[in-house]
């Protein structure tokens, strides 16, 4: 393959925004232009913008004050342009062909996208078109393979933290089960940290498809013992034994006809199992938004470092990623369609059984 220079590229976010997105993108664009000399085009909302042609030059006035900043600058969308593709009605191109017309107008040498799994699923579809393509791991939910840890996750844990910690004096308070419902959908990443990290009694993740009578029972036997509250962390991804056994189109049915999320449920069943009072708190967007954590501002800021070198060196077709402190370059097609679950070897879960947490089996 012809090796390039790099004088210009793309910059875009896309999937759900996390802390840490611009100090990533401030990252890459001031070493990009302070190493390399590179120019930048900020590309708006995703991979949106890539295709309808929505971007502005970036300079590095542009990236003051956002260090500290949550969300994204670039603004974001959950587009995923390759997939299910259309013509557009009035320009009469399937996406391909718009994002590579405008990679052409915009005289760009290469792309950087930050994101989670959707995100570097469709990175490594364009990678494959001869897109120059490199790709950052965001995501709170920590579920992509190969590395060790993606960004945003770290801010997200300690709001979920501190979520269960104040919930746990009014649940001591009130002798009251309480239920903390936190983001993760495929993967329970992060009701695993935040629950060992808050001393939750009960932890539920989508890994481990969970028996109601066994969290009953739990939360029944620290209220014989005197505990009269229990705490219970659950993923928004959490399914019961029974669900496990659905088609993953049945279960998508099933939770779609659901009008109230899964802690609800949960809290319900254990009301009429146990008849002691429960409340429900859904930590929701709140995981998402605000100041990064110190940690996350400084592994978004080596991510989008070591992305401007990876594009002075050609280096495409990669996800930046860390494994065992190292920075790496991961191929994109070893990331596609692929989520990083919590497996049953875990050293987090063991130390979790260890303490006698109950993971609903
Ligand atoms: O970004 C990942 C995530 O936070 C998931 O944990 C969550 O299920 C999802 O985003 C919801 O995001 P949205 O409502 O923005 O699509």
């Amino acid at each position: 393959m012809k090796k390039i220079k790099v004088k210009k590229f793309g910059i875009l976010t896309s999937g759900g925004d996390a802390p840490g997105l611009n100090a990533a993108i401030r990252g890459v664009c001031r070493a990009a232009i302070t190493q390399y000399g590179m120019k930048i085009m900020g590309i708006h909302n995703g991979y949106r913008g890539l295709v309808e042609g929505d971007a502005e030059e970036l300079h590095v006035n542009n990236f003051s004050g956002i260090l500290t900043r949550g969300g994204t600058i670039l603004g974001t969308s959950r587009d995923k342009p390759l997939k299910n593709p259309v013509k557009d009605p009035k320009t009469g191109l399937l996406p391909l062909e718009a994002i590579k017309a405008n990679i052409k107008k915009w005289d760009l040498d290469a792309l950087v996208v930050l994101g989670g799994n959707g995100t570097n699923t469709t990175a490594s579809l364009l990678a494959k078109e001869g897109v120059n393509i490199i790709g950052l791991p965001k995501t709170i939910d920590n579920d992509i393979v190969h590395t060790d840890i993606t960004f945003g996750f770290h801010t997200a844990l300690e709001v979920a933290t501190e979520a269960v910690d104040r919930i746990h004096t009014t649940a001591h308070s009130h002798n009251r089960v309480m239920l903390i419902e936190v983001m993760g959908h495929k993967a329970g990443w992060l009701a695993l940290y935040s629950g060992v990290a808050g001393g939750a009694d009960v932890i539920l993740i989508p890994e481990i498809p969970y028996n109601i009578k066994s969290v009953a029972k739990e939360v029944k036997r620290r209220s014989d013992e005197g505990k009269q509250f229990s705490i219970i962390v659950v993923a928004e991804g959490a399914l019961s034994k029974e669900e496990a056994l659905l088609s993953k189109k049945e279960l998508k049915s099933k939770r779609e006809a659901m009008t109230y999320s899964i802690a609800y449920r949960v809290a319900r069943e254990l009301k009429s199992l146990t008849q002691l009072e429960s409340r429900v708190t859904v930590l929701g967007y709140l995981q998402r938004g605000g100041t990064p954590s110190p940690y996350d501002r400084v592994l978004a800021t080596q991510f989008g470092v070591a992305a401007a070198d990876f594009l002075a060196k050609g280096k495409f077709g990669k996800l930046v990623a860390i494994q065992n402190g190292q920075i790496v370059g991961v191929p994109l097609e070893d990331i596609a369609d692929k989520i990083k679950k919590i497996p049953n070897d875990d050293p987090l879960l063991i130390t979790g059984r260890s303490l006698g947490i109950n993971f609903g089996d």
